[in-house]
């Protein structure tokens, strides 16, 4: 059967696994039920850029910070600013949890979580995935370079058994062990970082994960005509020509880029589960289109 027909079938969480898939993305079906039911919402349909942050400051404010942690301490000071630069549009938290929901079951599939599965979320932001995800597992730890956007997360998981909360200073994940996690999650968080800093990450990551683990990376494709789009926004509007570019501006990898990270890093992908095609079809893992998807698994032998 051919990789889309596998794709298809597996995500839709169909109650008979013998019927036919849907040729549409059933993601995206979805969720544009839910923008119209909504009316306030626009995330992985069509993208604009933000301005200006509830703070009154842009988001390109030099003052914000030259570091990650600066940068997205000072845009997440407010709830409000917190929101908007993790759904690029100020929403409510209930709205925010609703529209999330389909990526956060999509990944709890991909990552073949259960019960009894330990889960570590690396830029968990203001957990709009961890308010959907912790609730189906034992543990749920929630680590970000942000302690403000920790902070609206630890009271928004406010009940939830077995959630911890994990202010990292830099980009590694020293305090946990070796062969802890049996899933591990970046979403929206490796196209925010140099690259020598996501790879490092996935080093990381697969020092934390057990043998067997999984873990889910995702980008943005450059190679897309939307990623295209914002690449062009963010040299234009976060780079000064000097050197000195938004510290959080979205960085852009082609799928080829993407493999080679993930592989050197000593991981098997799960080519069913990815999402790492120079053009996706109309079948996707993700809602955003552009969004490359590597969904990895931790040999259960050997070392890197
Ligand atoms: C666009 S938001 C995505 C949040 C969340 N993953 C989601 O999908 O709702 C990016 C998040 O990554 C965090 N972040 C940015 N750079 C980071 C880094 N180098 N290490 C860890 N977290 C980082 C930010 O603080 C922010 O919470």
């Amino acid at each position: 059967m051919p990789l889309k027909s596998l794709l298809t079938r597996w995500l839709m969480s169909n109650p008979n696994p013998q019927s036919e898939p849907s040729p549409k993305n059933p993601l995206l079906d979805r969720m544009k039920e839910r923008v119209e039911k909504s009316g306030k919402y626009y995330w992985g349909q069509t993208w604009k850029g933000i301005d200006v942050l509830p703070d009154g400051k842009p988001v390109l404010d030099p003052s914000r910070g030259e570091d990650y942690g600066s940068f997205w301490g000072d845009v997440a000071k407010t709830r409000e600013g917190a929101l908007m630069v993790t759904r690029q549009m100020i929403i409510d938290e209930e709205t925010d949890t609703f529209i999330s929901e389909d990526v956060a079951d999509m990944i709890h599939r991909v990552l073949h979580l259960t019960p009894d599965s330990r889960v570590l979320e690396v830029g968990s932001g203001t957990g709009s995935l961890a308010v959907s995800i912790a609730p189906k597992v034992k543990s749920y730890a929630l680590a970000d370079i942000s302690a403000s956007m920790l902070e609206h997360a630890r009271k928004r998981l406010e009940g939830i058994a077995g959630t911890s909360f994990h202010h990292l200073a830099r980009c590694d994940l020293r305090e946990f062990p070796d062969n802890h996690f049996d899933g591990v999650l970046f979403e929206a968080v490796m196209g925010h970082m140099d690259r020598e800093d996501s790879y490092r990450y996935m080093l990381e990551t697969y020092r934390v994960l057990k043998p067997g683990g999984r873990a889910y990376f995702q980008f943005f494709n450059l190679l897309h005509p939307q990623g295209f789009a914002e690449f062009e926004h963010t040299v234009e509007k976060h780079c000064d020509g000097r050197g000195r570019n938004l510290i959080s501006r979205t960085r852009f990898h082609t799928p080829v880029e993407a493999r080679s990270y993930v592989t050197h890093a000593g991981f098997l992908i799960d080519e069913e589960c990815s999402q790492l095609s120079d053009l996706p079809g109309e079948t996707l893992l993700h809602i955003n289109e552009h969004a490359l998807v590597a969904v990895c698994r931790k040999p259960q032998e050997g070392h890197r």
